[in-house]
């Protein structure tokens, strides 16, 4: 499985820069062959603006349209188009980044707007049925897997079900699912480095290892069960049908309750974290770390 390994932070000696390191050996043992977009180490231009593309910068249309009309005569600058064709050759995706207020970094958001053109990620009606716009589970990147991988500052029960600051899916609800799933693509259930800032030698292992095994995974990983936009669930509106999660609201109805009770009765099908603080809790495919081997220093944060 092509893997394009998406990494946004400023510096080489960092935790995420050693768990990269980790996870890029995970996936050539596991055999699977990778591209890494550093966005820092590139310089990324991390606004979307009519810069973007050459000719016609007075096109009339919004700076979405505009960009899309771009894509359609080839007229995008070439960092982006460089971009577009490594996602074209991935099956998977890998964006990591430290969390910064709730989101990733602005580079990384900055990528998407860039990246993700009208025409090229998402804007494109089913060629069966015109009118019909291709969106949350269908699109141009649908088939393509995406793996979340983060590091967090705050304790794991703090983004736990009761915790201050939400739960972790729903904290990055507008990344997995406005966005990747938007567009079409699976999503696998995001990889946690909790407590990040306060890792010791064996806290640093634990959660390497754990990235490592999941990365290494990234081919068979069950997706969240997002329900898809055109599969029946919603009505005209685009609001849940009442029949379906009754009663309940918010962001968890839009994953499938049906998969959720099979999910209960298999604790590993759970979405996964990776805690900096306790062994490995959940994972979605039984595969074994007991004989990865480090690649890179343990990192100890104060
Ligand atoms: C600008 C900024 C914003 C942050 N926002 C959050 C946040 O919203 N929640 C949180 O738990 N940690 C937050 N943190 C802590 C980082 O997630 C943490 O320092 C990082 O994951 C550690 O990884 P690193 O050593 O590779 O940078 C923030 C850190 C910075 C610098």
């Amino acid at each position: 499985m092509n893997v394009l390994w998406i990494y946004a932070h400023p510096d080489q000696a960092s935790l995420n820069s050693a768990l990269r390191d980790e996870g890029l050996a995970a996936l050539a043992e596991a055999g699977h062959p990778y591209r890494v977009s550093d966005l820092y180490g590139m310089g990324w231009k991390p606004t979307l603006d009519r810069d973007d593309f050459t000719g016609d910068h007075d096109d009339p249309a919004g700076i979405g349209q505009a960009s899309g009309h771009a894509y359609e005569r080839g007229a995008l600058s070439e960092d982006i188009t460089a971009e577009q064709e490594k996602l074209d050759w991935a099956d998977a995706v890998v964006f990591q980044f430290p969390l910064w207020w709730y989101a990733p970094p602005a580079i990384l958001k900055g990528w998407i707007d860039r990246v993700f053109v009208k025409g090229y990620a998402y804007g494109v009606t089913d060629p069966d049925h015109p009118g019909r716009t291709l969106r949350y589970g269908e699109g141009v990147l649908s088939g393509k897997r995406v793996l979340v991988l983060t590091s967090i500052g705050g304790p794991e029960a703090a983004f736990g079900p009761r915790g201050i600051n939400g739960q972790l899916d729903q904290v990055l609800f507008p990344l997995l699912h406005g966005t990747f799933w938007y567009t079409g693509m699976s999503v696998l259930p995001p990889v946690a480095v909790y407590s990040a800032n306060r890792l010791d030698d064996q806290s640093f292992r634990t959660a390497a290892d754990a990235v490592c095994r999941h990365v290494a995974a990234i081919g068979e990983t069950r997706p969240i069960p997002y329900r898809s936009q055109n599969g029946g669930d919603y009505d005209e509106e685009l609001v849940l049908r009442p029949e379906l999660s009754p009663g309940g609201s918010g962001l968890a109805v839009h994953a499938s309750a049906l998969a959720h009770e099979e999910a209960q009765g298999e604790p590993q099908d759970q979405p996964a974290t990776a805690s900096a603080d306790s062994a490995f809790a959940v994972s979605n495919v039984d595969v074994s770390m007991t004989n990865r081997k480090s690649t890179s220093p343990a990192t100890t944060r104060s």
